[in-house]
């Protein structure tokens, strides 16, 4: 049974969706939930599913308490759902080629610093695009640079609001980063 650790900061619909996905799945597990945000409601929506869930400070994301959280849960997939601080280099040395995230866009259009959330579906409206989509990747020491897992797009030009657009992709989010934290973890076992 693979243990799977996710980051959020924020409302947590991506990892309420992994969560359930892998409530009743012998391949496996979510073993814990951290966020920087005490108020965030993921931390409610892991309490709800009885998933051990904690919050930290964004400096001890540098001083080696959270390096020390996440060993302990000793994971062996480390998951990014709606995670916005960069994350520490320390953690992705210790977890090689463990540590994915989730981007609301067609990677590598509409990354990098301060592209997250929202801000990225007005960039894409505002260039009027015809499409968007979802990238599921690799972590690195760069913002949204590690290697592609996968990519799924949405045709979106019927939207005339940036909400529309976010509803179209965390639909996509909602149905394909389950499936492939699944399919990775069966690859790697
Ligand atoms: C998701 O759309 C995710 O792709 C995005 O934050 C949202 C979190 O939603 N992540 C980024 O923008 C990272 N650069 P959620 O809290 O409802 O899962």
């Amino acid at each position: 049974m693979k243990r799977i650790v996710i980051f959020a900061s924020g409302s947590g619909t991506n990892a309420e969706q992994i969560i359930l996905h892998f409530k009743n799945n012998n391949q496996g597990n979510v073993v814990g939930v951290l966020s920087n945000n005490l108020h965030a409601k993921v931390l409610e929506k892991a309490k709800n599913h009885d998933i051990p869930n904690f919050s930290f400070e964004k400096s001890e994301l540098l001083d080696g308490t959270v390096f020390k959280m996440v060993e302990d849960l000793n994971p062996d997939l480390i998951v990014l759902a709606g995670f916005l601080l960069k994350f520490p280099s320390d953690i992705i040395s210790r977890f090689p080629k463990s540590v994915i995230n989730i981007h609301p866009a067609l990677l590598p259009k509409y990354g990098g610093k301060g592209m997250y959330g929202m801000n990225v579906h007005k960039a894409i409206l505002e260039n009027k695009e015809k499409e968007t989509g979802i990238t599921i990747h690799y972590v690195n020491e760069h913002y949204d640079e590690g290697g592609i897992i996968f990519q799924q797009s949405v045709n979106i030009e019927n939207c005339t609001t940036p909400e529309e657009i976010a509803l179209k992709v965390q639909e996509l989010e909602h149905q394909y980063f389950p499936l492939t934290i699944q399919k990775l973890i069966t690859h790697n076992s």
